[in-house]
This record gives structure tokens, C-alpha cells and sequence, in this order.
């Protein structure tokens, strides 16, 4: 800085004429004789121009001053350059960031990005005004900005017409869809099926029947009882079974467990286990136990199906066995079954002189906690099976229909007949089993393992209205 305000100082000295020609002329130099040079001046205009000097001297005191400002001015403008170009660089990689995401940035994204670049050009404007003249860094960063901002509104536009666009879509389609479900739960005929709940009234319609596969001992045990426990203990995720008697019709023998759908279709990986004995086809498996009737007794046995172990037996008081009063086809006084609410068992008494007694059981202790007669005679029905409280019970129309004629309901004690006619693949069927969870018959027929859907009126509260 000093040495430009000394070149100032010279150049202005230089540059004038007028003290030269003051000096030419008027002085000569002679050599002495000890060799010192000796030199006179002549003046021939006494009066030197010390006022103009002082003009000078002061015109180059003002003017280092005001080169100092500008040199500070323009350290000044190096700083904001510098930040303006860190925060350019920022600017630029955000643009490229965003450049390359695709769809990510947000509208938000570029009003910030806008903001920015505004502000910056504003400071820009600035720097420009601050330096008389044009400069050159500042132009190049005012055009850089300039292209930063055309690119940022070439993005939104692309980003208008696209990404934007389609969110719009995405949530017109989303308020579509919601319209459409909205539309649907008000119109729909019926509640949505909820297994395992009661929030229903009684079956309204039994499917065809869907062969699953025959019995892994052969088309000559032709009693015997199937189906998936509608609670599995875990581990178990599910658990299949199937124990078909042996061929007297009597004796139950032998179960098989299945851990899957798959391993039951190909008879693979069973866990087999000799039982000796239940009786008739009145079994089921809930909760990881194994629930029939004990051979030749009005006992009930409950087999804990890790251990195979009989781990609970009772008498099911007064109810009578031995074919005393069994369903239309032998062996089937005491018939073992399962609901939403638990464990049930249908039977007869002489007390009832026959017709179908149902008890609620104690599934820990197998203690009868409480009973309804009905007035049907048990050995005119074929099954029998429970769903929500509700008793129903089959009879054999023909070798080829079976219908469910019968309904006792233990919540309110009213019985009715209905009239629901479905097919079978064979004459009879022993084994009929409810699954709560899947609302599914698992029929045993003449060694054909079968299933069947059931579906339900709605639930009479919720149609009164209607
Ligand atoms: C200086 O020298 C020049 C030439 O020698 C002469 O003409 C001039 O008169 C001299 N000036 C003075 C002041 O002596
Ligand atoms: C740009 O600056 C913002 C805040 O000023 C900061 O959050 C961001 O990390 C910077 N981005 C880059 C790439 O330096
Ligand atoms: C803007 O910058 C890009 C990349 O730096 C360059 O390719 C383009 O030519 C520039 N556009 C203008 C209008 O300066
Ligand atoms: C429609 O009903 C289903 C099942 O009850 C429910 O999950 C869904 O939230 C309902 N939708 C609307 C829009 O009410
Ligand atoms: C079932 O029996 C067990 C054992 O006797 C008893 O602890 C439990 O309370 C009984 N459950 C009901 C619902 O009565």
C-alpha cells in the first residue's frame, strides 16, 4: 500500500513541467582544485512555489487517504467475495444433489434455494455499486448467479410439471380409493366376517363339500374324526390331526399330529401315537389336548398332546354309553366339541329318555359347570356340532344330502328348526367338528376327510333396524 502511495507521489512530481524548467539553466558546476565539485544556482525567478508544493503535498495526502479507503474497500469486497463463493459452492452442490436424487427434493427445497439466490444477487448488486466502474469478479459472479437461478426455475418447472403432478394425482387417487371404501362399508350387505367372534346370528349357508384327502389308514376305517385345533399352543403355529378308528367301527387306537397344511396333505412328518382305547368318533383337539371318550365308560379323557398323557378323566354324570343312545350311526353316545367359548359335550341321559343333553365344560377340570336339555331325540340326528352357544344338529336325507334341521340355543334356550341341505361325498359322516377360528365344518366321511364354509345371517341386533 505504501509504495503505490509513494509512485502516486512521484508520477504527480514527474509529471510536472513547470519545477524542471524552474532548474534548466541556472546552475553550472566546477571542479575545485581539491577535485570537490562545486555547484552554484542561479535563480532567476525569486519567488519559489512553496504554495503549489503544499497544494501537492496535500492533493497526495488526500489521495493516499482515499486510496487507502478504496484498498479497504476492496479487502472488504475480497471477504464477501470469498464467503459469496463458499456459499456458491454450497448452492452448487445442493443443486447438484438435488439434480441427481430424482424425485426427492420438495417445493420446499427450492424456496429455500430461491430465498438464497435472491439474497445474493441483491449482494451482488451491492458489490457492483461499491466498485466505481465495472469489475470483473463481480460481473462473473453475477452472471453465475443469474444461471443458478434460471436452472433452479428450469428445475421447479420440471418439477412442477412432474413430480408435483403426480403427488397431486396420488392423492386424488388415495381420496378415490377412500370415497370408494367409504361407499362400500355403507352399502355393504353384511358385517365383515370376524373368526371367532359372535357378532352374528345363526348359519345362513353350508358350502359344498372340499375333499382334503383320505384317511391315512385306508378306505376300511370308515369312523373315525379330523380337524385343525382352533387354538394351538406355541410353539406350534398349527396343528392338524386325524384319528380314524380302528375297523370294528369302536375302537380309537391310533392319532396322527401334522405341525402344517402341507405335511397333513402329504401325509408327512407325522408325530403317530398308540392310545388304547377311545371310543367312537366324538373327538377333538383344542388348546394342544386331545378330548374323547374313554372306551367302554361315560368318561371323558383329556390328553396333553407334548407328553401324550392322559392328564385329566371324568364321568359326564348320567350320561349313558355303549350305544345306549347314540347318533344314527354306532358308537357316538358321547359326542366332544368346540366353540368360541370353549369346550362342550353332547350326549343323552335316561333322564332325558334320550333326547340330546348339553353340557358346558370345565376345560382344565373337565367339571360340568352347566346343562340344557333339548327335546330332540339324539339317535334320529346324525352329528351334532356347536357354534356360539348354538347346538346344530344333521340328519341323513339320502346317500348323497345330509341337512342341518335343528338349532338349540343354550344363550336364550329356544330351539328352531331350519332347513340348510348340503352334499357329501359318501353315505355317512361320523366325526363333525366347528373350527371357531375359520368357521369351517372338518367332516369325517366314510374315510374321506372333508371340509365345508359355513356363513351367518348378520347379527339380529344390528338388522332390527333395517
Ligand atoms: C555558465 O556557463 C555557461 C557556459 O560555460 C555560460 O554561458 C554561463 O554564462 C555560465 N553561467 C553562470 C551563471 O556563470
Ligand atoms: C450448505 O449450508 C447449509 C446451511 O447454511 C448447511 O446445512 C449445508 O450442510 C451446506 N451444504 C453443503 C453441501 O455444504
Ligand atoms: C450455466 O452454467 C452451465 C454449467 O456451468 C453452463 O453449461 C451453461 O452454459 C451456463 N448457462 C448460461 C446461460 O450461462
Ligand atoms: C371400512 O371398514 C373397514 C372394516 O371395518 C375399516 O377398516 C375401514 O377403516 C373402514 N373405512 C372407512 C373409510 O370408514
Ligand atoms: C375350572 O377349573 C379350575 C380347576 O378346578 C378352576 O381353577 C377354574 O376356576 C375353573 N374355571 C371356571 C370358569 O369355573
Amino acid at each position: 500500500m505504501f509504495s503505490s502511495v509513494t509512485f502516486v507521489l512521484l508520477g504527480l512530481i514527474t509529471a510536472s513541467t513547470s519545477i524542471e524548467e524552474h532548474w534548466a539553466g541556472n546552475a553550472n558546476g566546477t571542479t575545485d582544485a581539491n577535485g570537490v565539485c562545486q555547484c552554484s544556482v542561479h535563480l532567476t525567478d525569486p519567488s519559489f512555489p512553496v504554495d503549489r508544493m503544499e497544494k501537492l503535498e496535500m492533493s497526495a495526502d488526500s489521495l493516499s487517504t482515499s486510496v487507502e479507503k478504496e484498498l479497504l474497500k476492496i479487502q472488504e469486497s475480497m471477504t464477501k467475495i470469498s464467503v459469496f463463493e463458499k456459499r456458491m459452492h454450497n448452492l452448487t452442490l445442493r443443486i447438484e444433489k438435488m439434480e441427481s436424487n430424482g424425485l426427492t427434493y420438495t417445493e420446499l427445497d427450492f424456496e429455500l434455494l430461491k430465498l438464497e439466490i435472491r439474497e445474493m444477487e441483491m449482494l451482488i448488486t451491492q458489490l457492483k455499486g461499491s466498485f466505481s466502474g465495472s469489475n470483473v469478479i463481480a460481473e462473473q459472479l453475477y452472471a453465475e448467479i443469474k444461471n443458478m437461478s434460471l436452472t433452479i426455475t428450469s428445475l421447479e418447472m420440471l418439477d412442477k410439471n412432474n413430480v408435483l403432478a403426480i403427488r397431486r394425482e396420488i392423492l386424488s387417487l388415495k381420496k378415490k380409493l377412500q370415497e370408494c371404501e367409504e361407499y362400500k362399508n355403507h352399502t355393504s350387505a353384511g358385517p365383515p366376517i370376524v373368526y371367532g367372534s359372535c357378532n352374528h346370528g345363526l348359519i345362513s349357508d353350508i358350502s359344498q363339500p372340499f375333499l382334503v384327502q383320505m384317511n391315512w389308514r385306508g378306505l376300511g376305517h370308515k369312523c373315525g374324526a379330523w380337524g385343525k385345533d382352533p387354538e394351538p399352543v406355541s410353539p406350534k403355529k398349527e396343528l392338524y390331526w386325524q384319528a380314524p378308528l380302528n375297523t370294528d367301527n369302536r375302537y380309537m387306537e391310533y392319532y396322527r399330529l401334522y405341525s402344517s397344511y402341507d405335511d397333513f396333505l402329504l401325509y408327512r412328518k407325522p408325530i403317530e401315537t398308540i392310545f388304547k382305547y377311545g371310543q367312537g368318533s366324538g373327538m377333538v383337539v383344542y388348546k394342544n389336548h386331545f378330548y374323547f371318550n374313554c372306551y367302554g365308560t361315560r368318561d371323558v379323557c383329556k390328553i396333553d398332546l407334548n407328553t401324550h398323557k392322559v392328564a385329566v378323566r371324568k364321568p359326564i354324570p348320567f350320561a349313558v354309553f355303549n350305544n345306549r343312545f347314540s347318533y344314527s350311526t354306532p358308537w357316538q353316545d358321547i359326542d366332544i366339541a368346540v366353540d368360541e367359548s370353549g369346550l362342550w359335550v353332547i350326549y343323552a341321559t335316561e333322564q332325558s329318555t334320550g333326547n340330546i343333553v348339553i353340557s358346558k365344560l370345565n376345560e382344565t377340570s373337565l367339571e360340568v359347570e352347566r346343562t340344557w336339555m333339548t327335546k330332540q331325540y339324539k339317535p334320529s340326528v346324525s352329528n351334532a356340532f356347536i357354534v356360539c352357544g348354538v347346538l346344530y344338529a344333521t340328519r341323513t336325507v339320502n346317500t348323497r344330502q345330509e341337512q342341518i334341521f335343528y338349532a338349540y340355543d343354550t344363550n336364550t334356550e329356544q330351539e328352531s328348526k331350519i332347513s340348510l341341505s348340503f352334499s357329501k361325498m359318501m353315505e355317512n359322516i361320523y366325526g363333525v367338528n366347528y373350527n371357531p377360528k375359520d368357521h369351517k365344518l372338518y367332516v369325517y366321511n366314510d374315510g374321506y376327510l372333508v371340509t365345508y364354509d359355513l356363513s351367518f345371517y348378520p347379527n339380529a341386533e344390528a338388522t332390527k333396524g333395517v
